[in-house]
């Protein structure tokens, strides 16, 4: 079916096409976000094909990622990756579109925070970065003033941490590692670098917190998991929050958590609707 144009709708572009972009494509053809999906993007065109083929309205496929915010968008949704952000985020605010930002580690080198930031400021644009695959977003939010610690613990099996930078530095390997293991504990900032696919949730935390402190991670490898599990323990002036959350991973990419593609799709849906609006 030819894309109809709908008045009064979101015009929504996609920049990356796996896993959460396809199913966030596929929210919006099927009506679950109040939008059109009219422009898409992928490094892998395979991708976008498939994207295509799977959906009712089929948007159109631009040739590369800045012929995305050139077009007549409101929101440009990114889920591809840091690199992503690196290399689009400021064109796609200067060309006055909001933008959703799924690889938030991207965030957590300062520079980028910057441009981002004050680009925002400059365009009057907006980015939301959802709560992705953690808990208790909200409620940090609102006591960030008051914070003294966070700190992060992911416990994930070794399928959903192969590949990452980590074993390139300290030739861990992962197969020798028979019960609950952590193979990792430092700072936010080390862990994005180290694991840049695995934990965009510890971006999220520090970036609540920025200015007062950075939130520590600990990366633990079960082989016996079937989920990724994190728990967040934080504490300061307002009292202690410690939030866990159980996981299933996603069926086509374990990195990747069930509840943030959920959580991008409700932010995305919540940004299309006239509504009453719930939560922090
Ligand atoms: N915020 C969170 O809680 C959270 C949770 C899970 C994943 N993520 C992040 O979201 C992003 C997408 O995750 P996914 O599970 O869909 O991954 P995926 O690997 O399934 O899909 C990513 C897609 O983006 C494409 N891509 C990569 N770099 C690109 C670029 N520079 N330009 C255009 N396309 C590019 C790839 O070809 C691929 O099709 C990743 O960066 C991931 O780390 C965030």
């Amino acid at each position: 079916m030819l894309l109809l144009e709908k008045i009064g709708m979101k015009r929504i572009g996609l920049l990356g096409c796996g896993s959460i972009g396809s199913q966030i494509a596929i929210a919006i053809d099927t009506g679950k976000i109040p939008a059109q999906l009219t422009h898409i993007y992928d490094v892998d065109k395979k991708k976008s094909e498939l994207l295509v083929s799977k959906l009712q309205q089929k948007p159109e496929i631009v040739e590369n990622a800045h012929l995305l915010s050139s077009n007549p968008l409101d929101l440009v949704v990114e889920a591809a990756s840091q690199e992503a952000v690196n290399d689009n985020a400021l064109s796609i605010l200067q060309n006055r579109k909001d933008l959703l930002i799924m690889s938030s580690g991207a965030l957590l080198d300062e520079s980028i925070f910057e441009i981002i930031s004050d680009a925002c400021k400059e365009f009057k644009k907006t980015v939301y970065l959802p709560s992705g695959a953690i808990s208790g977003i909200d409620a940090l939010k609102s006591v960030k003033n008051e914070l003294d610690s966070v700190v992060l613990i992911t416990t994930k099996h070794p399928d959903s941490l192969r590949g990452a930078p980590f074993f390139e530095q300290f030739k861990q390997n992962l197969d020798e590692i028979k019960e609950p293991s952590t193979i990792f504990e430092g700072t936010a900032s080390e862990a994005v670098r180290l694991f840049p696919k695995n934990v965009n949730v510890s971006a999220l935390l520090s970036l609540v917190g920025l200015g007062s402190h950075e939130t520590i991670v600990k990366i633990v490898v079960d082989p016996n998991t079937t989920k990724n599990t994190h728990v967040i323990t934080s504490s300061g002036k307002f009292g202690k929050l410690t939030t866990t959350i159980e996981n299933v991973p996603d069926e086509n990419n374990p990195r990747t958590s069930r509840l943030a593609i959920l959580s991008a799709i409700e932010t995305i849906r919540s940004i299309c609707t006239d509504e009453i609006k719930i939560g922090t």
